[in-house]
Order: structure tokens, then C-alpha cells, then sequence
């Protein structure tokens, strides 16, 4: 990543010099930067690397998140003065980053979290770039990253989104939002494949063309490309082949704890979490087939049209909870997040990049603080697609094939517009065991219920 970021930067007309620890890298990388080269320092020390930008610096770390930036940062510092720019560009925790902004204030250079999405393809030809910091500091790098980002309609992809954790905050809730879009594509391909017995080409064929429908963005664009690719060695479909084991490098985790402790419901999220938990269970995936079977049951009485609508569904009630998180943080934390503007460099650069999100940026816009699906054109997409989500997750149901995302979503969708809900029992059971007192609908102030065990 850090490789393809300064190459795009280099791309871009702005020298840079280069640092890696393992020096043979640093020489693989400038043997390999071609016509780029002449704008490329590179260094085999710190000290040759700082000495190679001119004051005023700014630097860019990008190292694996946790101790190594905290590592790279001490050996940065002292090199460091006080005008120069420190900013760590990975995956990072935002409380890590709130606390290093807090550490750069009292001295030394300014420091900036800042979340850049799109893998290695973004980081090298335009990446969707999540600023956190000072204004003073964004005013510095704003050049730089507004032109290596992506740009939507000539727009670039970057944006400040506030101070301290702001930036990594909201790339951890795009992440969030990534776990749960990818959770919902492999579910209906789940109730394709394993439930309509459609094979991977045709399901290739499916997410192919609702790629040129309201779904349309680049996860279901790589899902028909990885859908449609066979394995050199076997010629088998390569889906075949791949353990079916999701991996996690922790800001799905991050979303799912941080909207826990601000009370934020991201259920989409967290049944994505959990299913990726649950997929690297194996063995005990194995014990139970073993014990209880795998259904094998009817198919599902869905259509692929169904599946599409429930799939938008879905996806908007997960696009509502993340701007939701959003919001009840930027409450929390008195930051101003500016959600449209998070909508709009969401639109090219970053892997959740998407149709639906220009619409969902005039809709954040246009109604300030609404949730998402109250507003048009949402709520009347809903209104037409929730009867095809109850549809896929009840067929889904009956078959016995698992889409936990979907179902959260639909649940969640189910208890927002239900006045009464069933939470009046739970009061009830607490004021039973604990004390813990109720409020009545009729009169104010707590009370306790007049308990008897018969
Ligand atoms: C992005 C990705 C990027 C990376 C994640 C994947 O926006 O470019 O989200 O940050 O792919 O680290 O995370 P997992 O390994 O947790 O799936």
C-alpha cells in the first residue's frame, strides 16, 4: 500500500523520498518506478530520509497498525521539528490516533490520522482519502491529497472530517459498512448456489447484470469477476477451491465495539462480524453437519429478482445504521462529521464505492440528521423492496441456508416502525429481579411493579 501511495503521489508531480526498514525493498521499489524514478529519493536510513525532504516536511507512515506506528512515530519524532507533518495513513484504532494527536499537541511535530481506502489499486491510481486533524494541518496536505485521490465527476475523493480520531473513525465505519455489503453479496450468492443450485457462472451472469442496475458498485462487480474465475490448476470454478474461511484484520470489530459503546444499533455489521467469526470455525462447522445434518430441504421459494430487491433492502438499512453511527459519534465526540461529504468521497475510490451513494449524499444533505431510510428516494425504495427481504430471509429460513445480515437488517427495519415494541416485558423482568424500576405510559417518574410469586 505504501508503495502504490507514493508511486501515485510521485505520479502526480510531487517529489518524494522513500523509506523502508528492509532496504532491499526500498531498491525493488525504485528499480521498479520507471518513468517515475526522477522523482523518487530513495533512502536506506531515517536520517538519509528526512534529510532528503526539504522543511516544512510531511510524512507519511504506513506500517501495520498498533505498536509499530507508536514504534515508527518515537524513531520519527526526535528527526522531526515542530513545522513538520507526522501522518499515519493505515487502518489505525482512532482512540490510538486521538491519543497520538493528543501527545503531538504538546510539542514536536503535528500529527494527522488519515484513513485511505481501495486496496492497492486505489493507493496507486486514486484512492478514496478520510482526513483526520487540525484545519492547519489539512490545509498543508490538502494539495497532495486531493490530487492523488479518486476523483467523481472531476471531484476529488478527500475530505477533512475533523480533529484527532475523526478521519480513522470513519474509515473504520466504512469498513464497518464493507464487512456488511460483502456479508450480504455472499449471502444471496449463498441462497443461489447452495439453494436455486444456479453455478458460480451463473451467478457471475446475475451479479453482472444487476451491476447495471441500483446496485450497481465495485463489490458486485469483483463479486461477478471472482464468481466467473476458474482455477488454473483444476479448471474447476476457483470459488471451489477457496477455503471458505473469512479473514479479519480487526475495523469490522472496531465498528461493531465502538457503536456498542455509543449505544448505536450497526446490527448489519455485527452479524457480519459474527459470520466471518463463525466461518473460521471449521471444525465445528464439520462436528455439526456431522450431528445434525446440512439441510437439504426444498429450495427457496425466491426469485433472482427477489434476491436483487432484497439485496438493495439490506443494503440501504446497513448504508442507514453506519450514517446513523456517524452521527450519534459526531454527537458524542463534538465533532462536526460532514456526512454528505462522507457520502460524496465514498462515490469513486474506495471499496464501497457505489451508485447509490450520490443519492444517499442529496439525501444526507437535504435532510439533516434524518435517518436515511425516512428520506426520499429511500423510504419509497424500501417501501417497494422490504416485501422481497422478508421474502428471501423467511425462504432462507425454511431452507435451512444462513443470512444473518439480511435478517438484522430486516429486523432492525421491523422494530423502527413498530411504536409498541415488546421492551416493556424486559422492563418488567428487571423491576422483578433487580429493583431497577419502570415508567408507566400514564404517569411520570420510576415505579415498581407489585411482585407475587404464586
Ligand atoms: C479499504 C479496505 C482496506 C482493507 C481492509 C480489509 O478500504 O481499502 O477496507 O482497508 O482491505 O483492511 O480488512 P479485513 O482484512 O478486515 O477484511
Amino acid at each position: 500500500m505504501g508503495a502504490a501511495l507514493a508511486l501515485n503521489i510521485a505520479e502526480k508531480g510531487f517529489p518524494i523520498a522513500v523509506f523502508n526498514r528492509s532496504p532491499g525493498r526500498t531498491r525493488t521499489f525504485f528499480a521498479e518506478a520507471g518513468d517515475l524514478a526522477p522523482r523518487v529519493v530513495p533512502c536506506e536510513t531515517l536520517e538519509a530520509f528526512v534529510a532528503a525532504i526539504a522543511a516544512p516536511r510531511i510524512v507519511i507512515v504506513m506500517v501495520t497498525a498498533g505498536t509499530p506506528v507508536d514504534d515508527q512515530i518515537a524513531v520519527l519524532r526526535p528527526l522531526l521539528g515542530p513545522d513538520d507533518l507526522l501522518i499515519d495513513c493505515g487502518n489505525a484504532d482512532f482512540h490510538d490516533t486521538e491519543r497520538r494527536s493528543a501527545a503531538a499537541a504538546s510539542g514536536g511535530p503535528a500529527f494527522m490520522g488519515v484513513g485511505v481506502s481501495g486496496g492497492e489499486e486505489g493507493a496507486r491510481h486514486g484512492p478514496s482519502i478520510m482526513a483526520g486533524g487540525t484545519e492547519a494541518a489539512w490545509a498543508k496536505v490538502a494539495p497532495v491529497f486531493t490530487a492523488i485521490a479518486a476523483k467523481y465527476e472531476g471531484e476529488p475523493c478527500a475530505a477533512q472530517m475533523g480533529p484527532g480520531g475523526a478521519g480513522h473513525f470513519v474509515k473504520t465505519v466504512h469498513n464497518g459498512i464493507e464487512y456488511a455489503d460483502m456479508e450480504m453479496i455472499a449471502e444471496v450468492y449463498g441462497v443461489m448456489r447452495q439453494g436455486l443450485g444456479l453455478d458460480p457462472a451463473a451467478i457471475a451472469a446475475v451479479f453482472e447484470r444487476w451491476n447495471r442496475g441500483p446496485l450497481a458498485s465495485y463489490l458486485i462487480e469483483i463479486s461477478a469477476i471472482v464468481a466467473a474465475t476458474l482455477d488454473p490448476e483444476t479448471g474447476r470454478p476457483l470459488l471451489d477451491v477457496i477455503v471458505d474461511s473469512a479473514g479479519q484484520k480487526g475495523t469490522g470489530r472496531w465498528t461493531v465495539i465502538e457503536a456498542q459503546m455509543l449505544g448505536a444499533p450497526v446490527t448489519a455489521v455485527e452479524a457480519a462480524v459474527a459470520a466471518r467469526n463463525l466461518s473460521a470455525r471449521r471444525e465445528e462447522r464439520r462436528l455439526g453437519a456431522e450431528i445434525f445434518g446440512t439441510p437439504a430441504g426444498n429450495p427457496p421459494d425466491v426469485t433472482v429478482e427477489a434476491l436483487e430487491n432484497a439485496l438493495l433492502a439490506g443494503k440501504i438499512l446497513c448504508y442507514a445504521q453506519g450514517f446513523g453511527l456517524l452521527s450519534t459519534a459526531a454527537r458524542e465526540f463534538g465533532w462536526t462529521l460532514p456526512l454528505p461529504t462522507i457520502a460524496r468521497i465514498w462515490r469513486a475510490g474506495c471499496i464501497i464505492r457505489s451508485t447509490l451513494l450520490g443519492d444517499m449524499a442529496q439525501a444526507l444533505a437535504a435532510t439533516p440528521g434524518a435517518d436515511l431510510t425516512h428520506v426520499a428516494p429511500f423510504t419509497d425504495i424500501l417501501r417497494r423492496t422490504e416485501g422481497d427481504l422478508r421474502r428471501v430471509v423467511a425462504a432462507a429460513a425454511l431452507a435451512g441456508l444462513p443470512v444473518p445480515a439480511l435478517a438484522a437488517a430486516l429486523a432492525h427495519f421491523d422494530t423502527m416502525r413498530r411504536v409498541r415494541g415488546t421492551a416493556d416485558l424486559i422492563q418488567g423482568q428487571r423491576d422483578f429481579f433487580g429493583a431497577h424500576g419502570f415508567e408507566r405510559v400514564d404517569h411520570p417518574g420510576a415505579h415498581h411493579g407489585p411482585w407475587t410469586r404464586s
